[in-house]
């Protein structure tokens, strides 16, 4: 199985427009990488590909993906399939770039296909063509030839835009905060672009992953308060935090993934910076930052 990180930032990605924190100062200038919305894509021939979200930056990620490129004329794409974990703008706007009458199928749940049928700009994907399946938690479906999906449950929040006038947005998670589990020839991968907090289940899967991709929004739990840039704490925001009681390295310490890498950080996180104190904080305890293009072969 092939997975290609598309895009290794959080929401508004590095540098993020309107942001002059060090990451995003340290990208505008060219001086470190740029990091475009979380996206990955996965195959397991090489030559039909799906997607896990389908973020804002899209385009620019098919164009840097030259296994994403249309391969017959004078229309097609060898993307077949899009897998979305929720419907915030990073996880769906995307989509909105997969138009101009081309076949291809949306797995989700009914929530986040209700979100996208609600909207009518999202009537640009023709019906016909293009396919709706609802996915219901835990149970195996076929999203590319090869590959046997299913989506794992977690705790999260409601979309950002749904939260208004929710005391908790928290307590209204079922169907809006999914991993992907894929497995293809006895290889799993676990793709988790956000989770509030572990389950008994999400434990079991990755420790036998061969590839752990898990959220790396922010590495404290305060860290937008602090630096002035929001008001929430990661747990708020539905991230776990990468350190601290109840972190992703507290959490994950002694889990037998192969690899554990971090997707879908923000721009305020200091371990982007590649010699940080934070960054070798990761390093010790096992996980490194994907790169944006970073392909991963199991
Ligand atoms: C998040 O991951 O918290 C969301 O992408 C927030 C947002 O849409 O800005
Ligand atoms: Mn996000």
């Amino acid at each position: 199985m092939y997975v290609i990180v598309l895009g290794s930032g959080a929401g508004g990605g590095v540098p993020q427009w309107n942001a002059l924190n060090s990451a995003s100062s340290s990208a505008f200038a060219g001086k470190s990488p740029q990091r475009s919305q979380c996206s990955v894509a996965f195959s397991a021939n090489g030559r039909d590909w799906g997607l896990i979200n389908a973020s804002p930056d899209l385009r620019s990620q098919i164009i840097a993906t030259p296994a994403l490129h249309p391969q017959t004329g004078p229309r097609s794409s060898p993307i077949k399939s899009v897998i979305l974990t929720g419907a915030e703008i990073d996880q769906i706007t995307g989509l909105l770039t997969m138009r101009e009458r081309q076949t291809f199928e949306i797995h989700a749940t009914s929530n986040v296909l209700a979100a996208i049928a609600a909207n009518p700009v999202f009537q640009v994907l023709n019906h016909p063509l293009v396919a709706r399946h609802a996915c219901n938690p835990g149970e195996n479906f076929t999203p590319l030839p090869g590959i046997s999906a299913s989506l794992l449950p977690l705790p999260g929040k409601v979309p950002l835009w749904a939260e208004a006038g929710l005391a908790d947005p928290a307590a209204h998670c079922d169907g809006w905060c999914v991993a992907v589990i894929l497995e293809s020839a006895g290889k799993h991968a676990v793709i988790v672009p956000g989770c509030a907090a572990p389950t008994g289940r999400l434990m079991e899967l990755a420790d036998n992953a061969d590839l752990l991709l898990f959220e790396g929004t922010l590495f404290t739990d305060d860290e937008m308060i602090r630096t002035g840039e929001g008001t929430k704490t990661s747990f708020r925001m539905g991230h776990m935090p990468m350190t601290g009681p109840g972190g992703t390295l507290e959490v994950f310490a002694g889990c037998g993934a192969r690899l554990k890498r971090f997707i879908h950080v923000n721009n305020t996180n200091p371990a982007l910076d590649a010699s940080s104190p934070a960054r070798q904080t990761l390093r010790d305890a096992g996980w490194e930052i994907a790169s944006d293009g970073e392909v991963f072969v199991l």
